[in-house]
């Protein structure tokens, strides 16, 4: 195992109607203790239909706390928002900003937190500057998938190019998160789905290591991919199975504020190379996911079979085949894309809207800012280019 800090200090408020007591969660975490001005930041709608922003907005009145709102953040959030929320932060004097919604909405409001204290260009926070300083930020969580209510990042895209990227840093964690699973269950089916694809891939992207001896992560990856191998088909079945909604909420902060993933070496190469087809489709994040992942691990299982095997086993009940690991590794990525399939993710290019055409572009896009991408298998050009046409 190698050495590893692991910091990760969001108070979580789990469980039915926790929303209600937003306000005194931000007195908490605000270091303000008086005229408290919160920014609340939304998405296209779905929390103001649900009735959830107004019960919010009630909770933070009755702790005297003042409000402004920017909404309308759209699924893979866009830099201008960000810029929009900015401004508004700086001229509004906030002193906390409050994401209420998905990993877009937080996302976007990790990235207005991050610039509202920087002199300079937010972007370069996605250019590769640590974030050093942000304002704080707190979530309420409507939608299991992205995990950035535990995550120290934040993705979003240049609208000048369509460029995906992320902006790291130990500020970006929310003070808080607010989880309440019954929130969930407004979800679109397709929503529900691509949440908990995103979830397993996060768990896909530290299970393939090069580093030994991580038996306790591994079990814990495992743990977390059983789990939602037995409860997403219950919500896919009931939308208002509240406890399969519990676990698979709990499940996708687990895959992603990286309790599974210290003391090892990460890969995120799939995420990158996702990261093209959802900026350039505006595709959901997951879809793009349940397309990419069973090429990549097509391209690079010769590269560790017995670790693809051991998956196959532990997680998708196949039977090893000691005479032939690669036989029993194949049949666990063809057990994974028949799952996703199941809940109705796409599984190649055509389904998703994808084009072969749009290979070379996608290649160049992936490679402006990291040569190689991935970790257990670095993945330059041509790689990229294979496990592209992989998916096809
Ligand atoms: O915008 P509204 O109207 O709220 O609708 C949203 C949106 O259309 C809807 N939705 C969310 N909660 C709902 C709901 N509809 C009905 N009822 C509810 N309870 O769902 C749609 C998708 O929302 P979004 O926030 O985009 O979903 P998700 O949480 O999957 O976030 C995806 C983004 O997170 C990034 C992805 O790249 C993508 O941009 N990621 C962020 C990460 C991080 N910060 O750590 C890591 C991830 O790997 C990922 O890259
Ligand atoms: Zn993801």
């Amino acid at each position: 195992m190698q050495n590893f800090n692991f910091y990760s200090p969001t108070y979580f408020v789990f469980g039915k109607d926790r929303e209600l007591e937003t306000g005194s969660y931000v007195k908490r975490f605000c270091e303000k203790k008086e005229n408290i001005k919160v920014l609340l930041h939304y998405g296209g709608g779905s929390v103001v239909r649900s009735g959830l922003l107004d019960r919010v907005k009630e909770s933070l009145q009755k702790e005297n706390i003042k409000t402004v709102e920017l909404g309308g953040v759209k699924p893979n959030p866009r830099s201008g928002l960000v810029y929009e929320g900015i401004k508004l932060c700086k001229e509004e004097q906030v002193d906390f900003v409050l994401a209420i919604g998905g990993g877009s909405t937080i996302d976007s409001a990790k990235g207005i937190a991050a610039g509202a204290l920087y002199d300079g260009d937010v972007w370069d926070f996605y250019s590769g500057k640590w974030v050093e300083e942000a304002l704080p930020v707190g979530t309420i969580l409507t939608i299991a998938a992205a995990g950035s209510e535990g995550s120290p990042d934040s993705v979003v895209t240049l609208e000048d190019g369509m460029l995906k990227r992320a902006a790291h840093g130990e500020v970006l964690r929310p003070k808080f998160s607010i989880m309440n699973p019954a929130l969930t269950q407004t979800l679109p089916a397709y929503q529900t789905a691509c949440g908990a694809t995103d979830i397993m891939a996060h768990i896909f992207e530290r299970y393939f290591t090069n580093t030994k001896d991580v038996e306790i992560t591994d079990r814990m990856c495992e743990a977390v991919l059983l789990t939602m191998i037995k409860e997403v088909p219950k919500v896919m079945a009931d939308p208002n199975h509240y406890e399969a909604r519990a676990n698979i909420m709990w499940a996708g902060m687990v895959a992603h504020n990286d309790i599974c993933g210290v003391g090892r070496e990460q890969d995120w190469g799939s995420h990158s190379i996702e990261h093209e087809l959802s900026s350039l489709y505006d595709c959901a994040h997951g879809a793009g996911l349940a397309v990419i992942f069973p090429a990549w691990m097509k391209y690079v299982v010769d590269h560790d079979v017995m670790r693809f095997a051991k998956l196959a086993v532990r997680v998708f009940g196949c039977q090893m085949d000691y005479d032939d690991p690669k036989a029993t590794a194949l049949m666990g990525i063809e057990r994974l894309q028949q799952f996703w399939k199941s809940i109705g993710m796409p599984s190649n290019f055509k389904e998703l809207g994808a084009k072969e055409e749009d290979i070379p572009k996608l290649v160049e896009n992936l490679f402006t800012k990291n040569d190689p991408v991935g970790a257990f298998v670095p993945i330059h050009e041509k790689e990229a280019e294979e496990i592209y046409r992989l998916a096809l």
